[in-house]
């Protein structure tokens, strides 16, 4: 077992079977080159349902498995901010009974989940128009932020109702507010005030963007904040994505070199 391993090892014990493809991904992450920020595109759930000869819905709902599991690997891992885009604002064109499956899958989540949110100290947040939801999903997802937004450990965002692009209408729309009370002028913009007016300010860019299920697209996912972060595809659909993809991932990460840029 190398540096490596030893650092995260405490915080796997009895999650991960010695000798295993996963405790041989873990021994080759870097601890001192982690990513802060992990986004993810959960894709592939209707596919892998198809695949079986079940329906889309069953495919969301085995994709739950996946959530639970990310969200437990980066806390393990101990990283700063994980981001999972669960619904655009694009995904309205569905048909209503996926639409409903998926709200009632989230809450569902939410609701079994609270307690180890809690526990593990995450602080959960949602990226998006929140006002476009339901009422009651807004009062249950709006309790959940406020009973975890002192929680010290990692960040979860999910991104619901999103669309990048009306994300960065939102913040001009924020940022005209301001210039208009304020007086200030136009000239004092940079990017840094910009990005404070992003659902994620305050938050670290991401680092890393992974898509599942082979598809090569960003899909109007933090489009802003993605100007420098590292992509992974996987063809794994994403209800069989597991900690041993996501460690694949961020040891792929770690051989890439950032330039930003520069040379
Ligand atoms: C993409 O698969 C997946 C989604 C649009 C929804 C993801 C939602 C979940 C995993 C459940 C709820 C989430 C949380 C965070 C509790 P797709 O339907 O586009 O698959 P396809 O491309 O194969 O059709």
């Amino acid at each position: 077992m190398s540096g490596g391993a030893l650092q995260y090892w405490k915080d796997f014990e009895g999650k991960i079977e010695p000798g295993s493809v996963e405790e041989q991904l873990l021994d080759q992450l870097d601890p001192e080159r982690m990513p802060s920020h992990i986004a993810i595109i959960m894709d592939g759930n209707g596919r892998w349902a198809r695949s079986r000869k079940l329906l889309r819905v069953q495919g969301h709902r085995a994709g739950i498995e996946s959530v639970r599991e990310v969200v437990e690997t980066a806390t393990r891992l101990n990283l700063q901010v994980l981001t999972l885009y669960a619904f655009s604002i694009e995904n309205w064109k569905r048909p209503v009974d996926e639409v409903s499956t998926l709200m009632k899958l989230l809450r569902k989540y939410l609701n079994i989940e609270l307690k180890t949110l809690m526990e593990n100290d995450i602080r959960f947040k949602v990226l998006g128009r929140m006002e476009g939801l339901e009422e009651v999903i807004q009062k249950e997802l709006r309790e959940a932020e406020a009973m975890t937004t002192a929680n010290k450990g990692l960040m979860f965002n999910i991104a619901l109702n999103y669309g990048g692009r009306a994300e960065i209408v939102d913040a001009c729309r924020s940022l005209c507010r301001n210039l208009i009370q304020s007086g200030a002028s136009p000239e004092d913009l940079d990017d840094q005030a910009f990005a404070s007016h992003l659902y994620t300010s305050g938050q670290p860019d991401p680092d890393l963007l992974i898509r599942t299920s082979g598809e090569f697209r960003i899909s109007n996912f933090l489009l802003w904040q993605i100007a420098y972060t590292e992509i992974w595809f996987t063809e794994t659909m994403w209800p069989d994505f597991r900690k041993k993809h996501l460690f694949q991932a961020i040891i792929d990460y770690q051989k890439r070199n950032r330039r930003y840029g520069g040379i």
